[in-house]
């Protein structure tokens, strides 16, 4: 059994969406060791059926948890947490995870208007989840949900210095921006992890300004908030590593994850 203090935290993800909340993680947790796990061998999550996806994140966990022991896991993916984080708990209960839910209850409390648009995944959308926040957070506000078929992917090619057309982005944030007797849309909830990749686009594009709600903070500040501290404890001198689940090694993947200071390595057995 590894010590607690050695123990890494886990972020996982459907692809690199995660590294958006594993940057703020690591500011408020610069002691402790992470592995970044990406299922892009599945990726997108957004078009799977809900029942064999969840039977595919908790059928890997038996694995990732057996291999890597971690102190707690982080479901970087709102995809995958609105569907599989009960079933998560419930199969492996000594674990700790940590979800990604769509920030619906914080753009409640901000919106001046009372239009909020959440843009996510088909497959965040559709969730009984997502129904569930609106309805006990948000009932007095105007929730509009857009559900997006292509942006993880554009987010994907976009972050890998890939040219992405910003026609093609703009015809899938445009839906967010309403108008209704005189008040507009002034928050964009961003329920996928892969969006703020796009953020300086969406900026960009936006008929006009919102506010972008990133919940990648406050996810690692609820982290922080279980993961012991090791007080006076370093950083161990090996770099954090990265794992995905289709054992790509192509150089514009690894050129990303050094970015990161992530080391690339094969998933563990
Ligand atoms: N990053 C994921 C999320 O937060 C989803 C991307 C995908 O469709 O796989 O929802």
């Amino acid at each position: 059994m590894t010590a607690s203090d050695e123990r890494p935290v886990l972020v996982f993800d459907s692809g690199i969406g995660g590294l958006t909340v594993l940057r703020e993680a690591r500011v408020l947790m610069p002691e402790r060791r992470f592995v970044y796990i990406g299922d892009d061998a599945a990726f997108p999550y957004g078009d799977w059926e809900e029942e064999p996806l969840r039977a595919r994140i908790v059928g890997l966990f038996g694995s990732l948890l057996a291999s890597h022991q971690p102190e707690a896991v982080i479901i970087a993916c709102n995809t995958a947490f609105t569907l599989a984080g009960a079933a998560l708990r419930a199969a492996y209960p000594q674990a700790r995870f940590i979800g990604t839910v769509p920030a619906i209850k914080p753009a409640a409390e901000r919106t001046r208007s009372g239009l909020v648009s959440v843009l996510a995944t088909p497959g965040t959308v559709k969730r009984a989840y997502t129904q569930e926040l609106i309805s006990s957070f948000a009932s007095q506000c105007n929730v509009h949900l857009v559900g997006s078929p292509g942006l993880a992917r554009l987010a994907e090619a976009y972050i890998r210095g890939e040219p992405v057309d910003e026609a093609a982005v703009a015809a899938e944030v445009m839906p967010c921006f309403r108008s209704e007797g005189g008040a507009k849309t002034d928050i964009v909830v961003l329920a996928c992890t892969h969006y703020p990749f796009l953020a300086n686009l969406f900026r960009k594009l936006a008929p006009w300004p919102v506010d972008w709600l990133d919940p990648a903070e406050a996810i690692a500040r609820q982290a922080r908030r279980l993961v012991p501290l090791n007080e006076g404890v370093a950083h161990p001198d090996a770099p954090d590593v990265a794992c995905f689940t289709s054992g790509r090694t192509d150089f514009s993947t690894l050129r990303l994850m050094q970015g990161f200071g992530l080391k690339m390595v094969p998933m563990m057995a």
